[in-house]
């Protein structure tokens, strides 16, 4: 019985599951930042809102997410796994209604993971940062917004606990210029 035990013991087993290792992202990571958030915008060509790319996005890209990454509203986390930079989310510090409670809560956005790599726990691991991030500074809900059809991304967010409370609604106008 127990040399069956020894026995099993030694014998090899399946490596480990890689966990993913979130970080904020510093000044540093811009080049990481653009490509994973662009990524993220290019997942999406037929939406009504992300498919709308304008030409010079990557430019104005570097700008934008220079910016959010020196902001002390926000933070930017980013997961590797085996030093590779594979995930992304953003977190903002917002204000919300002065009629309504609460008076400040964490608007979550751009959440992605690379396509080779997703189903591994990178996003849980990244919630599981901004969740941090959340009661470090007092703030007690987290909002998003995901893009409707993506059966993915509302598994995912299920998964994750958020329910949906509202939806957006978009029409067009059509403008003579
Ligand atoms: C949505 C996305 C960020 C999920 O990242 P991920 O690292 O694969 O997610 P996780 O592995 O942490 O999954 C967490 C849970 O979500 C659910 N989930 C995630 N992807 C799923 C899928 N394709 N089908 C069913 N459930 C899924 C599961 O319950 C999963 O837990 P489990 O694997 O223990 O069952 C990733 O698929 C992605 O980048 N998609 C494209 C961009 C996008 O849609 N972003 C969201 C914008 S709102």
């Amino acid at each position: 019985m127990t040399s069956g035990r020894l026995a099993e013991r030694a014998s090899p087993a399946a490596p480990p599951a890689a966990v993913p290792r979130v970080r904020p992202a510093t000044p540093r990571d811009l080049d990481a930042v653009v490509a994973l958030r662009i990524a993220l915008l290019r997942e999406h060509p037929d939406h009504p809102i992300y498919g709308r790319l304008r030409p010079e996005v990557d430019r104005h890209a570097r700008d934008l997410f220079a910016a959010q990454i020196r902001s002390r509203m926000e933070t930017i986390f980013l997961a590797e796994l085996a030093g590779d930079v594979v995930g992304i989310i953003r977190c903002v510090e917002s204000i919300g209604s002065p009629l309504l409670e609460p008076s400040r809560y964490a608007y979550v956005s751009s959440a992605y993971v690379r396509p080779d790599v997703r189903r591994r726990g990178v996003l849980r691991a990244l919630m599981a940062e901004v969740e941090r991030w959340c009661r470090a500074r007092g703030l007690d809900q987290m909002r998003l917004h995901n893009v409707v059809g993506s059966k993915t991304a509302e598994r995912a967010w299920d998964a994750l606990g958020f329910a949906i409370v509202e939806h957006v609604r978009l029409r067009a106008v059509t403008v003579t210029r």
